[in-house]
């Protein structure tokens, strides 16, 4: 006689800040973060496309970092600060507008379906904040790191280059006291 047995899902009480929101959430050791983002925290802007670390559609800033959600663990992001798409506008929330990289994007037409795109921004928000003054070719490499199978990408660069160079222009505009 075969006897099967099950052990009770090892659960932890996973503490991280997402978008500055501080929040607890129990979860399975083996839940990954894209799935606690979108369904624990019903989050969708992040999509989930291959689930296996290829298109980075699941990209989201983790401590400033780009990372693979799909491929995290939640776990892995205890007590750290994730940032999500969400973050970029306020969520829709009333009074909020697109941020400047979306708006690059909307007037490049660096987008079709609109798939893959919360990935590139988070992406390009996570190469831009390490690298304010990236040349085209390192935008195309950083680019290279998602899937997009409707632009072409060349938009895509096109609004991010054009974005790294309206916010140098605002901050050059602003003087080093402000
Ligand atoms: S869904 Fe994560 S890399 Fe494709
Ligand atoms: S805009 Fe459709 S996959 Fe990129």
């Amino acid at each position: 006689m075969s006897r099967i047995t099950h052990e009770p899902p090892d659960r932890q009480l996973l503490t991280l800040e997402v978008n500055g929101e501080a929040h607890e959430v129990l979860v399975e050791s083996r839940r990954t973060l894209v799935d606690v983002l979108r369904h624990d925290l019903g989050l969708t802007g992040t999509h989930v496309g291959c689930e296996h670390g290829i298109c980075g559609a699941c990209t989201v800033l983790i401590d400033g970092a780009p990372a693979r959600a799909c491929l995290t663990f939640a776990a892995q992001a205890e007590g750290s600060a994730v940032e999500t798409v969400e973050s970029l506008d306020g969520g829709g929330a009333p009074g909020r507008r697109l941020s400047d990289l979306q708006q690059a994007f909307t007037e490049h037409h660096a987008l079709q379906c609109g798939f893959c795109t919360p990935g590139f921004l988070m992406l390009a928000e996570g190469h831009l904040a390490e690298q304010p003054a990236p040349s085209r070719e390192e935008i195309r490499e950083v680019v290279a790191a998602n899937l997009c199978r409707c632009t072409g990408y060349q938009t895509i660069v096109d609004a991010i280059e054009d974005c790294a160079g309206r916010r140098r222009a605002a901050t050059s505009e602003e003087g080093p006291c402000n």
